[in-house]
């Protein structure tokens, strides 16, 4: 299974990536998560996206598509994989059609998250993650058993800088500006599901469930 989750900010891709990963044990590779990684780490290439990233800019092409052209090589792509927040560009989706077309491989399907604008704010505003493993929770929706701890490893959770209102409607342009583009472009290639995000996160994920079967 090699899907790629689209959908526009908070739309819930990372919550049903993780999800999906468990279900058909198969990585997700997110590259908000590897960048936030990477900014943690305090790599060069971590410095240079920071700036993006805090501005709710995307980060280059180049950098990104490095990163997962490099993740792609890894052993446990083998069995599939879920791309979350990879492609957001028309560029990107190319790149990644040369990557795919070189390991011999397709994508078998696009899950567009459509989730309405009003529900952004709320949903954001009300994201922790955790800073060990990057799992997502909601303080109202998805709530941890222990407040600001991660049920999977302990760790802390915390509220993403990127998340105050201004940063995430310039998000909510460059998704509409840049990102929205590649719904047609994924359509016009007959591999284009969609789901409502606006419903709950277990209807969310039933509904893919189903539209992948
Ligand atoms: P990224 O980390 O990918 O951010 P994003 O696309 O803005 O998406 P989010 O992670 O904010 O939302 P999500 O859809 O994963 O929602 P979640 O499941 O967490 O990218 C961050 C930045 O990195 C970018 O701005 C850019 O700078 C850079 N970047 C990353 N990839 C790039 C690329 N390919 N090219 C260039 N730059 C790139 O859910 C949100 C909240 O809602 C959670 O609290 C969750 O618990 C809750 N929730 C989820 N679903 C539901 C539901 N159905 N009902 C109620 N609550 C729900
Ligand atoms: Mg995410
Ligand atoms: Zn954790």
């Amino acid at each position: 299974m090699k899907l790629i989750l689209l959908g526009g900010p908070g739309a819930g891709k990372g919550t049903q990536a993780q999800k999906l990963a468990e279900k058909y044990n198969i990585p997700q590779i997110s590259t908000g998560d590897m960048l936030r990684q990477a900014v943690k780490d305090e790599t060069e290439m971590g410095k240079k996206a920071k700036t993006f990233m805090d501005q709710g800019k995307l980060v280059p092409d180049e950098v990104v598509i490095g990163i997962v052209k490099d993740r792609l090589t890894k052993d446990d792509v083998k069995k599939g994989f879920i791309l979350d927040g990879f492609p957001r560009t028309v560029e990107q989706a190319e790149a990644l059609d040369k990557i795919t077309d070189d390991m011999g491989i397709a994508i078998d399907a696009v899950v567009n998250i459509a989730t309405s604008p009003e529900v952004i704010i709320e949903r954001l505003s009300g994201r922790r993650s955790c800073r060990d493993c990057q799992k997502v929770y909601h303080v109202v929706y998805s709530p941890p058993k222990e407040e600001g701890v991660c049920d999977v490893c302990g760790g802390e959770l915390y509220q993403r800088d990127d998340d105050k209102p201004e940063t995430v409607k310039k998000r909510l342009d460059v998704y509409n500006e840049q990102t929205a583009p590649l719904i047609d472009y994924y359509k016009d290639k007959g591999k284009m599901v969609e789901v409502s995000g606006d419903n709950s996160i277990d209807e969310v994920y039933e509904d893919i469930v189903e539209a992948l079967s």
